[in-house]
């Protein structure tokens, strides 16, 4: 296992359209592993294969709170099956966009289809949290962050700190 450097907005690579993963074999599975240790080290409750530099679909997530058992979901080519029609909002954040947050609506419930790390169709419904971070995820995988679904006046403000942060040799830019 190995601690993936995490990409840093604003990126190029971070816009990228991801490609669906073709075959599940042990190559993705070490990726997942790296990845959960990423998340896990960071610490953070998802993140995306395109923020590791890597432009595949793949998402890890765990929205379990720190010190209680761990629930890791790996969901390669995920899909949004269904959303529901009511929506909820988070004040969310991003491991590519440190230090930032802004409150973001999205669909309460969700049901995703994707397929595990030994390559089976799987099926997914959640709520809360866990349909957050899920919508979150899969956003990274068409070049989405979550400051693009908040204000532009919001998202050019956060983008600049972040650039001048960058620029200061503040942050890892990886
Ligand atoms: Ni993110």
């Amino acid at each position: 296992m190995a601690l993936l450097p995490i990409l840093v907005a604003p990126d190029p690579r971070l816009k990228k359209v991801s490609s669906p993963v073709g075959q599940v074999n042990d190559d993705l599975r070490r990726l997942i592993d790296d990845m959960f240790e990423t998340l896990y080290e960071a610490p953070g409750i998802g993140l995306a294969a395109p923020q590791v530099g890597v432009l595949q679909r793949v998402v890890v997530v765990d929205v379990t709170p720190e010190g209680s058992t761990r629930q890791p979901h790996a969901l390669i080519n995920p899909e949004l099956a269904w959303v529901s029609g009511q929506d909820d909002s988070y004040n969310e954040g991003c491991l590519s966009l440190p230090e930032h947050y802004a409150n973001v609506v999205r669909p309460a419930e969700i049901r995703v289809s994707y397929l595990n790390r030994d390559g089976q169709q799987q099926c997914l419904e959640a709520k809360g949290l866990l349909a957050t971070c899920v919508q979150h995820e899969i956003d990274h995988l068409d070049g989405i962050l979550f400051v693009d679904r908040i204000s532009a006046l919001k998202r050019n403000m956060i983008l600049r700190k972040l650039l001048k942060a960058k620029k200061q040799g503040n942050l890892a830019t990886a």
